[in-house]
């Protein structure tokens, strides 16, 4: 294993230069863009690290796997009258679908569907943000893991297109909180700042039939956990969703904040990291080398 990393970290690093820091995001822009690492997580507890494996970053819509993971545990199938399950074929942050489907969001991890599953979590949880926080601090086995004020307070400061599909949304009367409320603990949860090492531990129960050894505790059901391992391989990566499943093969999420997670079924949970993204919002450098590594070891669910 560590030889074929060495092998895709010598593809990955030319590539960077190629892509562009996500600016949308004036705190996040500031991030050098010269970063590349790599985390394996095997359901035996290994684990295969090369170059900045063990940098934070902001994980940005990779939460919204974590945030799915909490609402499904405790509304169950009733949450999804609220959002739907199809991939949406549009950008992370498009507001078209929603005006024609009455409000309710394709899928958890466009915005619209995140911030619809942030206004559950918030019905739920006293404090949304903190129950994230807890959650992940004990699925990564890190009690460290924080999230970045200054990256939430500058999402908020420009959270126009994500403040305008919340309030359409509860014009349909799809969102039943305060909307500036639920965007707020929506920025927290998305600038929370983990490692390559630490999400690849975290996802660790989506490769293990919903098992988290580290909490040593049954995450998701057997059934659930194939579940969202479906949503990730459908909508994971937007309106680029196709060609992950093309190119790589897995169910995966990534984040503006240049991360993506893959999981290898029974096997292995993966994060690649490299802040340049690609037009479609994914990080660019990750997707080729995640595309390399599953190629090389035969990785894939079809
Ligand atoms: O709401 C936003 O736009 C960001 N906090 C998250 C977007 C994101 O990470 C999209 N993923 N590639």
């Amino acid at each position: 294993m560590d030889q074929i990393l060495k092998e895709i970290q010598a593809l990955a690093l030319p590539l960077i230069g190629q892509g562009k820091v996500a600016d949308y995001i004036p705190a996040l822009a500031k991030v050098s863009a010269k970063q590349f690492g790599i985390a394996i997580y095997s359901n035996k507890g290994e684990l295969f690290t090369i170059g900045d494996a063990t940098t934070n970053f902001s994980i940005q819509s990779i939460s919204k796997v974590f945030s799915l993971t909490l609402s499904m545990k405790h509304f169950g199938a009733g949450m999804w009258d609220k959002v739907g399950r199809e991939p949406s074929g549009q950008p992370f942050n498009s507001l078209v679908q929603l005006e024609y489907e009455a409000g309710v969001p394709r899928n958890p991890f466009i915005n619209a569907g995140a911030l619809v599953v942030s206004d559950m979590n918030q019905s739920r949880f006293v404090s949304p943000h903190y129950a994230m926080k807890t959650f992940i601090r004990r699925l990564s086995g890190n009690q460290e893991v924080q999230s970045d004020h200054k990256v939430a307070n500058s999402e908020y400061e420009f959270r126009s297109r994500n403040a305008a599909m919340a309030y359409l949304m509860k014009s349909f009367d799809n969102f039943d909180n305060d909307v500036e409320e639920v965007l707020r603990s929506y920025f927290s949860n998305c600038a929370i700042r983990m490692s390559c090492v630490d999400l690849a531990k975290a996802f660790s129960f989506l490769a293990n039939k919903g098992y988290c050894r580290h909490s040593d505790e049954q995450v998701l059901t057997e059934q659930e956990t194939k579940q969202v391992n479906a949503l990730m391989a459908t909508s994971g990566l937007y309106d680029e969703a196709g060609n992950f499943a093309y190119r790589v093969g897995l169910p995966g999420k990534s984040g503006v904040g240049g991360g993506i997670v893959a999981i290898v079924p029974d096997q292995f949970s993966v994060c690649v990291w490299s802040p340049e993204l690609n037009k479609a919002g994914n990080s660019l450098a990750g997707m080729a080398a995640l595309e390399t590594l599953s190629q090389k070891i035969g990785w894939s669910v079809f």
